[in-house]
């Protein structure tokens, strides 16, 4: 396992990177097949007829089939994005001519803004009925409350899988599984447990599910929209230009066929063999030792983090890879920064899921996140520069 930025000081303290969920860092395979494809083979994709444009195409088609089978899906379900973000607003943006005045969404408390305002503007453009599943006080959402909130008009369940503030997994099989016994559709945004829990969208059984390939140890601007194909095929495209049409005439056009439909434009080729290099490399360490790997750590670091006084853990039973704290009368921001001086990197704010803010009644939060490169030590030395941080405030 070689990530190259890990091996650096920051302000003369080896680098402590514990901001895996806002993105992970990059193995040399990733860096090294982006440098490569720029030095050697790049051209537009769609099979132009030159060598380099063959070379860059069946790459970018490649990069369709290794994450189809990442997620046990079929390679014309995967449609590549800049990221879970455009996965969520390509979607909201296609229902909009598919949903009427009052049919309902409905989201939890705990989305991250990327999985939230797509919904709530296209409620309000579309006179939608937006419903909000609660969390309860242990940090789960309210199972008994969505099973009242779902219902014959609900047309679209849109869920975390993970929260990126709380670390909560949550249920969505059951969600699904409530979605479709009222024929309602469910979107899955993976963001969060993408690199850590095995997904299987067959088992699962959603029809729709976004994730990013930055946080899966891939590069930035590349993301995955899934889709089930009956789906797919019925939905129309909400991003129109090169590489989507099957024919245009100056009255109408026609659309090309899955996943093409909805890649508009010239994709971030670069990005996809990023991302096939990033799936190589989970494979290779194995998601499930990733996952036993970070469970470890955030039990260690639960268990360390309780030590300190004056410490509210947002800790919850089913707990993914990471966690939330603050820490009294000192502000998110300062303890970020004060840590930043001994070169441990961590987020503070209100990790764009401010509806859950409101809930908790606070402004924000700090948040550790962990990935395979983490260790014990990386947590020892957070918790010492803690008690530090509260020394400095006393
Ligand atoms: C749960 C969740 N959803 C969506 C996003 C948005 O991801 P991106 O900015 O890569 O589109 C994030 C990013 O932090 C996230 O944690």
């Amino acid at each position: 396992m070689n990530f190259p930025i890990l091996n650096q000081k920051i302000n003369k303290n080896r680098l402590v990177y514990l901001d895996n969920a806002a993105t992970t860092q990059k193995p040399i395979e990733v860096i090294t097949a982006i440098k490569e494809f720029y030095e050697k083979d790049n051209a537009n994709v769609h099979r132009g007829l030159h060598e380099l444009s063959l070379r860059s195409s069946i790459q970018y088609e490649d990069a369709h089939k290794t994450i189809a089978e990442f997620i046990n899906a079929n390679e014309e379900e995967i449609i590549f994005t800049s990221g879970t973000t455009e996965s969520i607003n390509l979607l909201a943006n296609s229902f909009e001519q598919i949903l009427k005045p009052n049919d309902e969404i409905i989201v939890t408390e705990m989305e991250h803004h990327s999985n939230f305002v797509p919904w709530q503007q296209l409620a309000i453009r579309n006179k939608l009925k937006l419903k909000i599943i609660p969390i309860k006080e242990d940090l789960s959402l309210d199972l008994e409350a969505a099973k009242k909130l779902i219902t014959k008009k609900t047309k679209m369940v849109a869920v975390t899988h993970i929260s990126n503030v709380l670390g909560t997994i949550n249920p969505i099989k059951e969600i699904i599984k409530l979605a479709h016994q009222n024929n309602a559709l469910t979107i899955i945004d993976a963001a969060q447990s993408i690199s850590h829990l095995k997904i299987n969208v067959k088992n699962l059984d959603c029809d729709f599910l976004a994730f990013s390939g930055h946080k899966m140890f891939g590069p930035t601007g590349i993301g995955v929209l899934f889709g089930k194909k009956h789906l797919l095929d019925k939905l129309p495209p909400s991003k129109f230009g090169g590489g989507m049409i099957k024919e245009v005439t100056t009255k109408h056009s026609t659309w090309n066929d899955l996943p093409w439909k909805f890649e508009a434009g010239t994709p971030n080729i670069s990005g996809a063999i990023g991302l096939t290099k990033a799936i190589e490399f989970i494979n290779k360490m194995g998601i499930n030792n990733i996952e036993k790997h970070n469970n470890e750590l955030t039990k260690y670091a639960i268990s360390k983090l309780k030590t300190l006084k004056n410490i509210k853990i947002y800790s919850t039973k089913n707990q993914g890879p990471l966690i939330s704290f603050t820490l009294k009368d000192i502000h998110p921001h300062d303890v970020s920064e004060i840590l930043n001086i001994d070169g441990i990197a961590t987020r503070a704010g209100n990790h764009c899921a401010m509806p859950l803010m409101t809930k908790l009644k606070i402004q924000g939060t700090n948040r550790i996140s962990f990935q395979i490169y983490n260790t014990k030590e990386d947590i020892d030395i957070l918790i010492k520069a803690l008690t530090k941080v509260q020394e400095v405030f006393k």
